[in-house]
């Protein structure tokens, strides 16, 4: 979940107290880390690389609508998606396992998979900023 400032700080409190991980608790916190890097145990991850030749450009605009494409085409298809920092938090693991050649830049990875909506993570509802707020409006008036 990523909000940004404050926001980020209050779903992590809701998402550990629905995963009943108490902030002292470092073994269960342990637990969750390592779950994440293991896609939430989902069956697939799509990993989503771009070449280095690319790098001189803006890619970063393409990473993010092709990453957001997928997410919401998975649903339309019954399968959950969670764009990830921590599936890649150790590229050469990775880059090795999936044989990623040096030329591409490994950027996030997107765990897939049919989701568990009794899962109590899955619960949560996770507020929206209003439009109104990330919006400024110019003319129409
Ligand atoms: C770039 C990016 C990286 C993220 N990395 C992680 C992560 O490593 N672990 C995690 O649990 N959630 C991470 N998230 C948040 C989840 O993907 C989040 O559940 C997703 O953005 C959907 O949010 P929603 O449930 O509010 O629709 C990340 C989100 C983004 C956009």
């Amino acid at each position: 979940m990523r909000s940004g400032g404050l926001e980020t700080v209050e779903l992590a409190k809701q998402l550990f107290q629905a995963l009943d991980i108490k902030r002292e608790d470092k073994d269960k916190h342990t637990q969750w880390m390592k779950k994440g890097l293991r896609f939430f145990n989902a069956p697939a991850a799509i990993i989503i690389c771009v070449d280095r030749i690319l790098a001189e450009g803006t890619p970063a605009f393409d990473i993010g609508t092709v990453t957001q494409t997928i997410c919401p085409t998975a649903l339309h298809y019954g399968l959950g998606t969670c764009i990830q920092d921590q599936g890649v938090m150790y590229p050469e693991i990775l880059r090795k396992f999936c044989n990623i050649p040096d030329t591409k830049q490994i950027i996030i990875a997107i765990a897939i998979g049919y989701p568990d909506w009794n899962f109590p993570a899955n619960q949560l509802e996770i507020p929206r900023e209003s439009v109104d707020k990330i919006t400024t409006w110019y003319g129409f008036d």
